[in-house]
């Protein structure tokens, strides 16, 4: 049987950076420092991002405050919110469930790179000769027994700390992990600035060319807003649900696509300039991060630039984590709110079947690389289709139902605490979520799997 959703004795966040903290938490991570600048790299530069912050400001900006408000008004998580709201709807946060899912399904095997990374870091294996480098990330990437066994390190870390239902913990760590991050990338950048040529990779990154931007380009961009900023999925529809009357959406809705996108882009301006200064191929996928910045800690001599790296890696590491757990948490507070699953029960079951899966995704990298599904290895796949499709169409059910289902009173109620709250642009923001959002999402995708 399944029970009516209930908003009885729920926690809230005490403060107003608890929760920007958390959901800051969940957004930065390997999304901007791994995936961003190799997208960035691969997909032509400037057009790339260019595109990418239209959708970060138009749909981003639009789409975390439509999920804001049905996390707020019903104070559920993600598919109870929508069964609570409009039963039509549930398959909303259960297509979130989904994307959970399968985005666990590789998530942890590039965490687990970056596990692996803080031990090459301590040993000292970095150089700046791309051969050197490409033959580090290709030993470990494409290797059996290592990365399976790093995936089963960082798997296991989540598994703990969810099982236990201390999340807490790492939020409040993320109060110091955060700003840590954000003061090394800002040296980091410096430093790949200063390299020689490093200039050129700052005008690929900044100029766009917009011969680039095909449809697919688009498409990547705009999964890419979506994975970044932990949208579409009913992530932030669950974080917000603890979230007290009295916080402004829409100032939190700016902070966090401000504060994830800055790191998106230092990340870039680390790892694009860097990457043509030591001639390293730009288009190289995901790789990029762990053969640059290596490359990058090299030039800086060998006890600083070991001790850089310790320190990147492991804030890497932490910023993925902080990341991971909202994804295994979205998994597992599924099981136990609709399937009646006991915590340790959902977070053991739902474990076993994501290792197995990531164990494909790893050898698909290396010894599975010659098994495809429509052209991609199985990590890639995964990664496509949880970003490219089942996040965008999430977007667009979100938006239509704020825009033409929940009621304009109860929306502009929710938005402005009340009428409390001053939003200006409640009107333009409307018309966002009723036809500009849905719209651009609808053509991008379809443009982007060659529809259109
Ligand atoms: N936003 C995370 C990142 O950039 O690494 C990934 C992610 C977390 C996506 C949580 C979706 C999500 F619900």
């Amino acid at each position: 049987m399944q029970e009516q959703p209930t908003t009885q004795g729920r926690d809230q966040f005490q403060s107003k950076l608890g929760f920007i903290f958390a959901a800051a938490g969940s957004a930065v991570g390997l999304g901007n420092i791994w995936r961003f600048p190799y997208l960035a790299g691969k997909n032509g530069g400037g057009a790339f991002v260019l595109f990418y912050l239209i959708c970060v400001i138009v749909i981003g900006f639009g789409l975390m405050l439509a999920e804001f408000v049905i996390g707020r008004n019903t104070q559920l998580s993600s598919v109870d919110a929508f069964k609570k709201l409009d039963k039509r709807f549930t398959f909303v946060g259960a297509m979130g469930v989904l994307a959970a899912f399968v985005i666990m399904g590789y998530y942890p095997v590039v965490g687990g790179w970056s596990v692996a990374y803080v031990f090459k870091s301590i040993l000292g294996q970095f150089s700046t000769d791309s051969a050197v480098m490409g033959e580090v990330f290709g030993a470990l990437a494409t290797g059996i027994s290592q990365p399976i066994l790093w995936t089963a390190v960082y798997l296991i870390a989540n598994i703990v700390i969810v099982a236990k239902g201390i999340s807490g913990g790492i939020e409040k760590a993320s109060l110091v992990m955060m700003p840590t991050l954000f003061v090394l990338l800002v040296i980091l950048v410096i430093r790949s600035l200063t390299l020689p040529n490093a200039i050129e990779g700052l005008k690929y990154l900044f100029v766009p060319d917009f011969s680039k931007l095909t449809g697919d380009v688009m498409l990547a961009a705009l999964g890419q807003a979506f994975f970044s900023l932990s949208l579409g999925m009913g992530c932030m529809i669950t974080y917000s649900s603890y979230l007290s009357k009295k916080e402004n959406l829409v100032q939190n809705a700016i902070v966090v696509p401000t504060m994830d996108t800055s790191v998106a882009l230092l990340s870039g301006m680390v790892i694009i300039p860097a990457t043509v200064s030591f001639g390293f191929d730009l288009g190289q996928g995901p790789g990029l991060v762990f053969v640059t910045v290596p490359a990058i800690f090299a030039t800086m001599g060998p006890v600083l630039g070991r001790i850089f790296g310790i320190i990147f890696f492991l804030l890497l590491t932490l910023a993925a984590l902080s990341s991971s757990l909202s994804l295994l948490e979205v998994v597992v507070s599924y099981l136990i709110d609709n399937r009646g699953w006991e915590r340790k029960k959902a977070v053991a079951g739902s474990s076993i079947v994501l290792f197995i899966i990531c164990i494909a995704a790893s050898l698909s990298m290396g010894a599975w690389s010659g098994f495809t599904i429509m052209g991609m290895n199985i990590f890639d796949f995964l990664d496509w289709f949880a970003n490219n499709l089942l996040l965008p169409i999430g977007g667009i059910f979100i938006t239509l139902y704020v825009g033409w289902f929940m009621g304009k009173d109860k929306v502009k109620a929710e938005v402005t605490n009340d009428g409390t709250v001053k939003f200006a642009i409640f009107e333009v923001w409307m018309f966002l979520c009723r036809i500009v959002i849905p719209a651009i999402i609808a053509v991008v995708l379809l443009s982007g799997i060659g529809i259109i």
